[in-house]
């Protein structure tokens, strides 16, 4: 099915079962243990253990690796080096080494793998490798390298042509212009995704094939990547990866587990299974690039802006990509000198890559400080200043206007829930006890993505439904949606729907990244509904468009038969694909939010606490208010994390990021996220997808980390530009206890 006209009314808008508040139906799995994860999996036969060993410098060659003493260990069954192996071709989009060579590109590349018969054995076993290095020089400041940074077009939005820089009219003459100016430079660190489930792949062979059980968030990019790096036929590879315990970007590509997993069976002649143990992924998988912005702001005495200037700095290896936080920059306010781009310099750290809203995330904890700074200084209202300069066109494309965007509701109806007229404008104005209190808010924007995705639907002869994709549910609700996808076209419910996720041998999907997996999986299973619909009306001799379905029955006109009776005469299959015409590129597909913060500040500690929070979000039809409050919440967990803790530290003489557990890489805790209110405004998009919906997950994050620094300030005077904002930075500026 092509989808390039704005969908019409069609069977989803019923709406009896879609839209509506339906619990996971995979749910007991999880919470009973039933569902097994790609470590547990048991189809394959026993598996070894193999226990990954990363490198101990950042750059170099190994110039040998002495495996004697770890194979007389008890236990092992073989030791595999990357000396073994030629350098193994990476995965699209991805610049660290996989496995293989000499060089060492990065601390903790994957140097090689020790099997054993248990996982402890393995990895005493691990220790026991004598490796001869030779170091070389490395780039690790980021500031440092800023001189020799290179241009980061931005190609995702702007295409192959994307210019280094988005010039709109001349920001310069406009800043000069501006009776009120912002010049500031924010920043953000390095950030690891920290998922629960650490990667983990388990693999066997039969003969040349290769199955593997994997926890990935893109099977159809596992399955180009894969056969790549190991050097096969496509058709030789079979990746499993129904159940993921959260990816947050790190899953999107495969990494050194997979193909380690992969090239120890095929050694061994038996099935293997590797996790990246917590302290190796830190810095062996990726991570999100720190960020430098700078920010400048024109405008008038009015509050229009007329000027906006935002220039971010990232870092990554050769060849892999930019944190692009200044692309929402070029689509979020209105101002007509504009000029906005990314450079990205070359350091030898471990390879930065998408994680949690990438772009978006850190590039609003600037832009959306910048608002609120900017507002202090015009004197009004941070939502009004917003609101004054919504645009309903792309600032950078005037004639191009958005989908559906109904931001400044967003920030009116969240003002109004959340209270925002008890706000102080004046900081530091609001005591509750030793509490300095104060609220911030702030705009979120992320972008929903098009992509072709593919479903199979059987009417089995037993009258069950069952959908099946290689789409991945990485903990968002996929299974959910998809029954409820196929359980309004069919006219039953969702508990007659059985769903098959995470296997490449089943039809392509969308897979699960860039909250894009929504939208296109629900709509590529509208499509194979549709097929079905076909089918069945054919084999009742019903004309297909005039039949609908519901309460189990397909009726047309005064005939009616059960979907039961349909079924008892063979199993019927509709398979289909759903691809996107350039209703993406005429019109700017994007989801909108506000997301509001209170928080209290010790007054003698500095200590922050954040204590309550609320996100309005507008992201077409919500399919399902359960799944996507569980997205957004967990979303505004991660900007709980991001404002306030999450933190990779550099070693900056070494070269490598110190964290190694989930002690010193704080997270968000429950003690630290207070009650989190949502609030879905339901704008279906006609020009978005057939079902109106799009993504929300990346969303809930986006926004919500300015929020909280906003009120951070709101709450102290206090104005940290330097993420994240922990105590240290704002002890010595606080209020003198004298003043309070
Ligand atoms: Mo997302 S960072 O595309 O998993």
């Amino acid at each position: 099915m092509r989808f390039d006209e704005p969908a019409l009314r069609n069977p989803i808008d019923d709406l009896t079962v879609f839209g509506r508040p339906v619990a996971r139906i995979e749910g007991p799995l999880k919470v009973t243990g039933a569902a097994r994860y790609a470590y547990e999996r048991t189809e394959l036969g026993k598996a070894a253990y193999g226990v990954v060993v990363g490198a101990a410098i950042p750059k170099g060659r190994i110039r040998a690796i002495d495996r004697t003493a770890a194979l007389a260990s008890p236990g092992v069954l073989g030791v595999i080096t990357t000396l073994d192996h030629d350098r193994l071709p990476t995965a699209d989009m991805c610049a660290a080494t996989l496995f293989g060579g000499d060089v060492i590109q990065h601390h903790h590349q994957a140097m090689a793998v020790v099997v054993a018969d248990t996982f402890e054995q393995a990895r005493a076993a691990s220790r026991l490798l004598s490796v001869t290095y030779e170091r070389a020089e490395g780039r690790f400041v980021l500031a440092d390298e800023e001189p020799r940074a290179e241009a980061a077009p931005d190609t995702e939005n702007g295409g192959p042509d994307a210019p280094d820089i988005d010039v709109v009219g001349d920001f310069e003459a406009a800043f000069r212009a501006a009776l009120v100016r912002l010049e500031q430079t924010y920043t953000t660190p390095y950030e690891s995704p920290a998922m629960m489930e650490p990667h983990a792949s388990m693999a066997a062979w039969q003969g040349d094939h290769v199955t593997i059980w994997t926890s990935n968030q893109m099977v159809n990019w596992a399955v180009r990547d894969i056969p790549r790096a190991l050097g096969i036929p496509a058709e030789n590879v079979r990746v499993l990866s129904p159940y993921v315990g959260g990816g947050f970007g790190a899953k999107l590509f495969i990494r050194c587990d997979v193909v380690l997993a992969a090239l120890a069976a095929r050694a061994l002649g038996r099935p293997v299974k590797v996790t990246l143990h917590r302290p190796v992924i830190f810095n062996n998988t990726s991570h999100r690039s720190a960020t430098i912005q700078r920010i400048r702001l024109a405008a008038g005495s009015d509050g229009k802006l007329t000027g906006i200037s935002h220039r971010g700095l990232s870092g990554n290896l050769p060849g892999g990509l930019a944190e692009m936080a200044t692309s929402q920059t070029k689509l979020l306010y209105a101002a007509p000198n504009r000029e906005i781009g990314m450079r990205m310099a070359t350091l030898d750290l471990p390879e930065s890559n998408f994680m949690r809203a990438p772009g978006e995330a850190p590039g609003l904890m600037a832009l959306e400080v910048a608002m609120d700074e900017m507002a202090e200084k015009l004197a009004m209202d941070p939502i009004a200043f917003r609101i004054l300069n919504d645009t309903p066109v792309d600032p950078h494309v005037p004639n191009r206007r958005f989908s559906e965007r109904h931001l400044a509701e967003c920030l009116r109806v969240g003002a109004e829930r959340f209270g925002w007229s008890a706000r102080q404008a004046r900081p530091a104005g609001v005591r509750d006890g030793r509490w300095l209190v104060g609220m911030g808010v702030a705009s979120a924007i992320r972008n929903a993505i098009p992509m072709s995705s593919g479903a199979r639907v059987r009417l089995e002869r037993s009258g069950r439904l069952t959908v099946e994709t290689d789409m991945t549910d990485i903990g968002t609700g996929t299974y959910t949606i998809l029954a409820q996808t196929a359980a309004e076209m069919l006219g039953v419910t969702p508990a007659d729907v059985g769903v098959t996720l995470g296997d490449s041998n089943l039809p392509r999907a969308a897979g699960s990244g860039g909250q894009w997996g929504a939208a296109n999986a629900t709509g590529g299973v509208f499509a194979a509904c549709v097929k079905l619909r076909e089918a069945i009306a054919a084999r009742l001799g019903f004309p297909a468009a005039q039949c609908t379905f519901a309460d189990h029955h397909v009726r047309s006109g005064n005939d009616t038969t059960s979907l039961a009776e349909v079924a008892q005469r063979g199993e019927l299959i509709g398979e289909d694909l759903i691809e996107f015409g350039d209703l993406g590129k005429r019109f700017q597909q994007s989801t909108f939010g506000a997301q509001f913060a209170e928080v209290g500040v010790d007054a003698f500690t500095g200590e922050i606490r954040v204590r309550r929070m609320l996100a309005v979000c507008d992201a077409g039809r919500i399919i399902n208010p359960v799944t996507a409050r569980s997205q957004v919440i967990g979303g505004m967990t991660m900007g709980i994390g991001a404002a306030l803790m999450e933190d990779l530290g550099l070693d900056a003489k070494r070269g490598f990021f110190v964290n190694h557990d989930m002690a010193g890489y704080e997270v968000p805790v429950h003690a630290d996220v207070p009650h989190l209110d949502v609030v879905l405004l339901d704008h279906p998009d006609a020009l978005a997808s057939p079902t109106k919906a799009k993504g929300i997950g990346e969303l809930g994050m986006c926004g919500a980390a300015p929020a909280i620094a906003n009120a951070v300030y709101n709450a102290t005077g206090v104005r940290i530009r330097n993420y994240p904002i922990t105590l240290d930075k704002l002890l010595h500026e606080l209020p003198p206890l004298s003043a309070l």
